[in-house]
């Protein structure tokens, strides 16, 4: 979920309102917003569906603006996305707003507690409780900060909990258990947002707010405590946000011109490391050469598609470093008790940084013992903070839900990695290691030609937009490519898709395959000592046989694969472990344009969130 909060001497509404619109991606099941207005009442509107449905109301029926207020945009978890469920939620016989971001465990058992101390409910969440938890807590004591103290110490679970009171304007409180929380530091004004989304337009002077904190903004002052209401020490940073990154410009939507970032998404990350030939990454700090040298087993966690890029990643490393990769899925790993060394590397990668499971998951993996390094795009998020060591990918903002320039930024951070631990343990001969990097540095211009030769695409995907399903297959470096133009076809256009390794096809899959089933192949250069090339082309003509039509995604002039394909998308010559950065291009292509010929929102897909902040 996104949060915002505001006091200071304008509009509190524009502020709650362009800042809940940059936090749309954190969620965009409902939306709302709590003002104490002029006449020193508190307001409160919430909505059901995506921002845009609560402009239109608040348009139609003004709100009563005022100088105090907070603002919730929702991904939901306890209660379905509808106007009762939607965030703020009232306390104190409705003169208390609060709103939250993350899951209150123990709401069940606090509930009943409530319902047996004469209180009702208005709403199925968590968050309910929360607020009239607190309304109760001020009645008893008048203070707001305290109130809130008294009522953390009450809840299990992660949370990011805003609230105001009609008799405390210009106050809001925040309390931060794992879920995120910054203050950002105006003039004769302050802010609160889940990130610096939620403000950049108005100040670039942000303060991190630890985990178990609670924060009382004001006008003319910030006070953070512990839940103890002891002061902690706050460090103020500067934002780096280029705000035009953020906008759309010219673009239809933000997935189109993040795919047209893909170049620019690897160029960024490879910059400044690759110094004379050589792979160079100072960020590694306390992750040594020697340290990394005795590791014996790097596990990489991560969801989604960061996952599949993940799996990528694992080929590389393994065949140039030597040494055991292992991919799991951040949640598996947390909660099955995995072997962890001090010499087991562990590897998480998250565009967002904010990806719970996957924090989670991090703070299991060093409290286990395990080194931590995180490959992030996103500057001062929750996990690189707890991690030893970060490599950021320098992709720029990405909004759009479904992600595509973060995929190709995380795959060349991790053959970054597997370069340099390559040559910190000696496993790749110097001529070995100076063709690798020259075939990564030439991937932003092949990119770019993917691109030019992508632009057919559309009207592949207009006639195929009545299609219920389609598969995808890939070999080897191909199979991780082929889960992801999968996984992209189900967020943005909702069919069924599957991606398989395409030795597997005749272990079961193909007998999906019925005359017009669609089918992608990745297939691998004919130039591939490995001698995958063969095999994969008796395999389109395996399914070809039972009537599938294919579109491969071939090197350009791979004649052995015209005879059996429907379609063939061309991409540049690479080597064997830099095909798939370039094949995944068309896929992510592919999923945009049927979703949009399917007239459907490509941005902000239905029951999807691009930062999922809950376990
Ligand atoms: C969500 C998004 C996915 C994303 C995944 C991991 O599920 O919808 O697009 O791949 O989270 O996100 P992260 O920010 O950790 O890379």
């Amino acid at each position: 979920c996104g949060i915002v909060g505001y006091v200071g001497p304008n509009s509190s509404l524009d502020v709650l309102l362009g800042g809940l619109s940059r936090l749309e991606y954190r969620g965009y099941d409902s939306a709302g917003v709590a003002v104490i207005g002029q006449d020193g009442t508190l307001g409160t509107r919430k909505r059901a569906g995506k921002l845009s449905v609560l402009l239109d109301n608040l348009k139609d029926a003004p709100l009563s603006d005022g100088q105090t207020g907070i603002g919730h945009t929702r991904w939901a978890t306890h209660g379905g996305p509808t106007d009762r469920n939607a965030h703020p939620h009232l306390g104190d016989g409705g003169k208390l707003a609060l709103i939250h971001n993350g899951i209150i465990e123990n709401f069940a058992a606090l509930k009943q507690e409530l319902l047996e101390a004469g209180e009702s409910f208005s709403s199925d969440t968590d968050t309910e409780v929360a607020a009239i938890m607190v309304g109760r807590a001020f009645r008893e004591t008048g203070d707001l900060t305290l109130a809130m103290r008294q009522v953390v110490a009450r809840l299990d679970g992660a949370f990011t909990l805003l609230i105001v009171h009609e008799d405390r304007p210009g106050e809001v409180v925040g309390a931060r258990r794992n879920s995120p929380l910054v203050i950002g530091l105006g003039e004769g004004e302050n802010f609160l947002g889940s990130d610096v989304a939620a403000f950049v337009e108005f100040t670039r002077r942000a303060v991190e707010i630890g985990q178990d904190q609670i924060v009382t903004i004001r006008p003319d002052s910030v006070i953070v405590t512990d839940f103890f209401g002891a002061p902690v020490e706050t460090r103020e940073y500067e934002i780096a946000w280029d705000a035009s990154a953020s906008e759309k410009g010219g673009w239809s939507s933000f997935m189109r011109k993040e795919i047209s970032e893909e170049p620019d998404a690897v160029a960024n990350t490879l910059l400044g490391r690759v110094v004379d030939g050589a792979v160079v990454l100072p960020e590694l700090g306390a992750l040594t050469p020697e340290v990394l040298a005795d590791i014996d087993r790097i596990v990489i966690i991560a969801c989604g598609t960061a996952a599949y890029a993940g799996l990528l990643g694992s080929y590389a490393i393994e065949s140039w470093a030597r040494v055991p990769v292992q991919v799991e899925l951040s949640h598996e790993f947390r909660y099955r008790n995995p072997i962890i060394t001090p010499r087991t590397l562990v590897v998480s990668i998250s565009q967002s940084g904010e990806t719970m499971d996957t924090l989670m998951a991090v703070r299991f993996a060093a409290e286990s013992g395990a080194r931590v390094l995180s490959i992030c795009n996103t500057q001062g998020s929750s996990i690189p903070r707890e991690s030893e060591a970060v490599i950021y990918t320098h992709a720029g903002p990405e909004v759009a839900v479904a992600s595509t320039k973060a995929f190709v930024a995380q795959v060349t951070a991790l053959y970054l990695l597997g370069l340099h631990l390559a040559t910190v343990r000696g496993t790749l001969s110097p001529a070995e290691l100076a063709h690798n990097i020259d075939e990564l540095q030439a991937i932003p211009a092949k990119l770019a030609d993917v691109l030019v030769a992508s632009e057919d695409i559309g009207q592949l995907a207009g006639w195929m937009a009545d299609t219920r399903s389609v598969l995808f297959l890939g070999r080897n470096v191909g199979y991780p490519v082929a889960l992801e133009g999968a996984l992209k076809l189900k967020e943005l256009a909702y069919i069924h898709a599957e991606g398989f390794a395409a030795g597997e096809l005749k272990h079961g899959p193909i007998a999906l395959i019925e005359p017009g089933q669609i089918v992608f192949v990745i297939v691998p250069s004919p130039r591939d000592p490995s001698s995958l090339h063969p095999k994969v082309v008796s395999n389109i003509q395996e399914i070809r046989a039972r009537g599938a039509r294919v579109i491969a995604i071939a090197e350009k002039g791979d004649a052995a694969v015209l005879p059996f394909a429907d379609e063939v998308i061309p991409i540049p010559l690479a080597s064997p472990m830099f095909e798939p950065i370039l094949a995944v291009v068309p896929l992510h292509i592919f999923a945009l344009e049927l979703a949009t010929a399917k007239g459907l929102d490509v941005d902000q897909p239905r029951n999807l969130a691009k930062s999922v902040t809950v376990e």
